[in-house]
């Protein structure tokens, strides 16, 4: 098939990673004879500094013309002044919003191999498959911002909204998605004390009761859940939620899987155009050193392959391809542990490559 990916490296380990995932795809397109065409664009830090914007409107040219689109991560201290007007994270919401991608899939899955790289007992991640599905272009992260000199000093404020349909849009993702898995979806929210959240259990409930009665669906207050994902995370099959909650639980849920460095993500909206990501940010502290871990972006390119280019044999083979490359221990710092021998971000993402070429 011919297909054409938008590429957004975006700033700190962004590019480093990403050229890894473009590795994987030329890899995955030899093998298979496809043709994928790449057609890069700015996003975030640099793109203040080259066009004065986070979020230029050629880049969302280039995204709306794309068949997907692969990035890397945006932000960085160059760009953190709390005065600053524009900032790079404005980049990444902009074109999640833009392009309505509002169902954030955030899967997490333990590698045998990396059981000793998490913080937990082994026993705890026994089983542990689980995904978050976070809304990801409504509540808090896109109300109104207010920031005002009062009479006793400075106040701000930001506001928490949520439609009706921009709630029964994601959770029906998030109960398609527990179908084809183990059937149990769990809503995650504040609804003893935020308005918000009770509107979404009460959308959700009744939603789940007419159109999908065969799931095994449950609620829980996201301060439960930070500790039930800590407790029993094998518990867990389809987690949905609101995008603050998400954006949080999935950065505690990386450490099931040993690092941040471990998790993908696919931003879908209705059509088939998707944005595929890692789920961790640009890190600054280790960029250009050849020590980022590219498996969350690898991952990610699996993820654009099943759900955007409808190549679900090549998705397989690249995340078998991880598989293996763990299993032979060619891994980067992050996931390894202390004395064996680690490699850097190119080298894994020429074995992954090498392995899919095999
Ligand atoms: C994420 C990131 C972003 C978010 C930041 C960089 C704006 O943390 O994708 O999880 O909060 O959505
Ligand atoms: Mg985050």
């Amino acid at each position: 098939m011919q297909a054409v990916i938008a590429v957004l490296a975006g700033d700190g380990i962004g590019p480093e990673v990403v050229a890894e995932g473009l590795k994987v795809l030329r890899a995955v397109a030899s093998r298979f004879g496809h043709q994928f065409s790449f057609h890069e664009a700015l996003i975030g830090g640099c793109a203040i500094d080259v066009t004065g914007s986070p979020l230029p409107a050629e880049t969302v040219a280039v995204c709306r013309a794309a068949d997907a689109i692969l990035l890397g991560a945006v932000g960085g201290p160059k760009w953190d002044d709390p005065q600053a007007r524009v900032r790079p994270e404005q980049g990444l919401l902009g074109i999640r919003k833009e392009l309505g991608l509002f169902a954030n899939l955030r899967p997490v899955r333990i590698y045998p191999q990396l059981i000793d790289a998490s913080p937990l007992r082994p026993e705890r991640l026994q089983g542990v498959d689980l995904i978050v599905v976070r809304e990801l272009t409504g509540g808090i992260y896109f109300g109104e911002k207010r920031r005002e000199q009062g009479a006793h000093g400075e106040w701000a404020s930001d506001l928490c909204l949520y439609h009706e349909e921009e709630i029964i849009r994601v959770v029906r993702v998030a109960a398609h998605l527990a179908r084809q898995r183990r059937k149990k979806l769990t809503l995650v929210d504040k609804a003893n004390v935020l308005e918000t959240s009770r509107l979404w259990r009460s959308i959700t409930t009744r939603l789940i009761k007419t159109e999908f009665p065969d799931l095994h669906f449950e609620t829980m207050l996201v301060d439960a859940c930070a500790m039930h994902l800590i407790r029993r995370p094998a518990d867990f099959d389809v987690i949905v939620t609101e995008n603050m909650f998400g954006d949080i639980l999935t950065d505690e849920a990386s450490m099931l899987a040993g690092s941040m460095g471990m998790l993908p993500s696919a931003s879908l909206g209705d059509g088939r155009l998707g944005l595929y990501e890692p789920i961790h940010g640009s890190a600054p502290d280790i960029a250009g050193q050849g020590k980022a871990n590219p498996l969350a972006t690898i991952l990610s390119v699996a993820m654009l392959l099943r759900h955007s280019l409808n190549l679900p044999t090549e998705a397989d083979c690249v995340e078998a391809a991880v598989a293996s490359v763990i299993e032979r221990g060619i891994v980067t710092a992050d996931i390894a542990v202390p004395g064996q021998h680690t490699y850097s971000t190119t080298a894994v993402g020429d074995a992954v490559a090498a392995t899919i070429a095999a």
